[in-house]
């Protein structure tokens, strides 16, 4: 059967490191505060030299690297991100003429929090329909851009970054490799809970994120939950056969809550919020890279993506490395 496989990861960080410490310095908070209610101990910020396009690019440079493929093999990217360089062309064409793939296709997806579980399941639907042999899948972000630092409540929360995969078309056998399965949702009622506050089309300015942070962190338990188990159901697996979880990365407590819903034990799932914070589309293929290099995840590997964010959005994939 023909099933999309992940051959390589990359990742990319903006240079500068800031810790609770320094926020601290600038925003009424505190290192106590941030690690207590979210688990995070620094994020990288951006400098104005570091955009969504250059750090997706660097990713992506890696993920090939990684997957030890040509960019000009490339010809499919699909990118999320809610922080694109420019509100068009797609952040996905500056990447392809950055790497010089020559041709395919290339687009941005949008869910925000979600974008890269909408990115992959949109890149696997592509391969498995025969568009492309080989895709670029990228989450990059500059969420640090559309902060307002005066409000202590969500600036503390997010940092900049992207994750990349390469995802080849292959035919495997029934137990080899590949996205066994994918679900995405979404429920525009709860646009009003997370969202920027501007855009092109409504004050035409790039706005600043807003954020009802409890009805977020109540609604992302319960949906991730769900959807995990949609998965799990959908393959005719349990909890007990995952062998790695990669969530988003927005908040170490909500990661404890999801895992203790399912009876996940924690050392199962990967943590990378107290390094990078909350990244976006980029937090589950920062996080994978992260798994990846460090030697967790290995061949053969049952592996779960999960994500929620704005619109509401959420999803999961099922992956076996
Ligand atoms: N530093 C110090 N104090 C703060 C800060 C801060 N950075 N932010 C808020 N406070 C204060 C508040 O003013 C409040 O003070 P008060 O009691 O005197 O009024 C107190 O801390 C408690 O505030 P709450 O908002 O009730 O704190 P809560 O325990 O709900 O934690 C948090 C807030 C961390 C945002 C939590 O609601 C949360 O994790 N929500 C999930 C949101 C999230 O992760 N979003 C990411 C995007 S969506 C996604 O990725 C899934």
């Amino acid at each position: 059967m023909i099933r999309s496989v992940i051959t390589g990861t990359g990742s990319a960080l903006p240079a500068n490191c800031v810790t609770n410490a320094d926020l601290a310095a600038k925003v009424d908070t505190s290192d106590e505060w941030i690690v207590e209610r979210t688990g995070i101990r620094q994020r990288y910020i951006a400098d104005d030299s570091e955009t969504t396009s250059s750090l997706a690019t660097v990713a992506a440079r890696n993920a090939l690297d990684a997957a030890g493929i040509d960019a000009g093999e490339i010809g499919l990217i699909v990118l999320a991100t809610a922080t694109p360089d420019h509100t068009f062309p797609a952040t996905a064409t500056q990447v392809q003429a950055a790497l010089g793939c020559g041709g395919g296709v290339a687009f941005d997806v949008q869910a925000v929090c979600s974008g890269f579980l909408y990115a992959l399941a949109t890149a696997d639907s592509l391969l498995r329909t025969g568009m492309a042999g080989k895709a670029l899948v990228i989450g990059s972000e500059t969420f640090s851009r559309i902060l307002d630092w005066d409000d202590r409540t969500t600036c503390v929360l997010f940092g900049d970054g992207a994750g990349a995969v390469v995802l080849e078309a292959q035919d495997v056998a029934e137990d080899g490799p590949g996205i066994l399965a994918s679900r995405l949702h979404a429920d525009g009622q709860h646009k009003d809970m997370l969202f920027v506050d501007g855009g092109p089309s409504t004050t035409g300015t790039v706005g600043k994120l807003r954020m009802k942070g409890r009805e977020v962190f109540r609604h992302a338990v319960v949906n991730l939950a769900d959807v995990l188990k949609e998965v799990l159901n959908e393959t005719g697996k349990c909890a007990a056969d995952i062998d790695w979880v990669v969530p988003h990365q927005a908040n170490a407590r909500i990661l404890d809550a999801t895992a203790r819903k399912l009876e996940l034990p924690v050392e199962k799932i990967v943590v990378t919020v107290d390094r990078h914070a909350n990244t976006s589309a980029a937090s589950v293929p920062l996080a994978l890279d992260t798994a990846m290099r460090d030697g967790r995840i290995q061949p053969g590997d049952l592996v779960m993506f999960e994500a929620m964010g704005g619109g509401f959005t959420w999803g999961a994939s099922l992956v076996r490395f």
